[in-house]
């Protein structure tokens, strides 16, 4: 990880202009690098441009004596599988420490297990040792709901919740939480735990992606990847896209890097069974239609299993 905060310090000790503050925190790269590598999401760039925006405020208002109190950032990112929660977090951690609000701008992501003990007297250490790993950055809780298990009376998972509650309140000037699973389940999860609910200042909901959406995450993972779909790969895909989102264990954007990943294997498979064929730079960087129409998603349905 590079430390650029001494420049950005430097930068913002007399911004004459809002301009000037913000090119300063180098804020607006990360928003506009948001912008350029995630697709769509707009809902959730919007509540983190807002963010940064009352950071940065609070910043220059800290700097003319002005003082608002350390404003609470505890969020809670729900949505269905692969909507991208877990990058976005990453992205926030980032985006906390360019602002000055975190001192180190890392994320340590868990669940239950992490926390939880499975003995008597194991959870609380188990819970503080993390806190202390996450401090001065993001403590990322997936599937946060787990930690409450009501069927079960005297379930650990209760001790955990209460240090965190503790420290989310006293030490919020040097730790976010961020809690992250499905919708239904966070919701029913905050209902029981009215007091972690109203710990939490930002509720982001991440919606799931449509499939033009779907297609262009497609197009920004095989770029990284330095492949590139010819013409009938590109429509194949997109008909792929339709039938695999109506299937079993659809995950969304995880489910396209998924599916690329098979499609590499069925492109190499190919080129190496074409063994008299040129390996020059676009065979082995161009997928083709029948790389992508062999799955079994194009299948007559069978079999009850997921298909890929
Ligand atoms: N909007 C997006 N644009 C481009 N890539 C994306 C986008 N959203 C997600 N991805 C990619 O999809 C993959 C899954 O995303 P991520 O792990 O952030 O999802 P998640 O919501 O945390 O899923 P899960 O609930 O399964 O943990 C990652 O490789 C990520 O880079
Ligand atoms: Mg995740």
């Amino acid at each position: 990880m590079t430390d650029t905060s001494t420049s950005h310090d430097d930068a913002m000790a007399v911004p004459a202009t809002l301009g000037e503050a913000m090119r300063g925190s180098g804020i607006a790269e990360v928003l506009a690098q948001l912008d350029r590598e995630l697709v769509g999401l707009a809902p959730v760039k919007s509540r983190i441009r807002d963010i940064a925006a009352l950071l940065l405020v609070d910043k220059l208002r800290a700097q003319k004596g002005l003082s608002g109190g350390t404003p609470s950032l505890h969020m809670s990112f729900t949505g269905n599988p692969g909507t991208g929660k877990t990058t976005v977090a990453l992205r926030m951690a980032e985006i906390l420490h360019k602002l000055g609000y975190s001192r180190k701008g890392h994320l340590v992501a868990v669940t239950r297990d992490d926390l939880v003990g499975q003995y008597i007297g194991h959870t609380a250490p188990k819970t503080k040792e993390i806190l202390k790993k996450a401090m001065g950055g993001v403590l990322f809780i997936d599937e946060a709901y787990y930690l409450y298990r009501p069927e079960n009376e005297r379930d650990y998972g209760q001790e955990a919740i209460e240090i965190l509650l503790q420290v989310m309140e006293n030490n919020r000037d040097d730790l976010v939480v961020i809690l992250a699973g499905y919708k239904n389940r966070m919701d029913t999860f905050f209902q029981s735990n009215p007091g972690m609910s109203s710990r939490i200042a930002h509720h982001i909901d991440f919606p799931d992606y449509s499939t033009t959406e779907l297609s262009q995450i497609a197009q920004l993972m095989l770029g990284q990847m330095q492949y590139k779909f010819d013409e009938g790969a590109k429509r194949a895909f997109d008909e792929y896209l339709t039938l695999r989102i109506t299937q079993p264990h659809f995950a969304n954007a995880r489910s396209v890097r998924n599916a690329l990943d098979r499609i590499r294997l069925r492109h190499a498979s190919r080129l190496l069974g074409q063994s008299e064929a040129r390996a020059d730079e676009a065979a082995l960087t161009t997928i083709t239609e029948a790389d992508i129409r062999a799955s079994r998603v194009f299948a007559p349905i069978a079999s009850g299993q997921s298909k890929e």
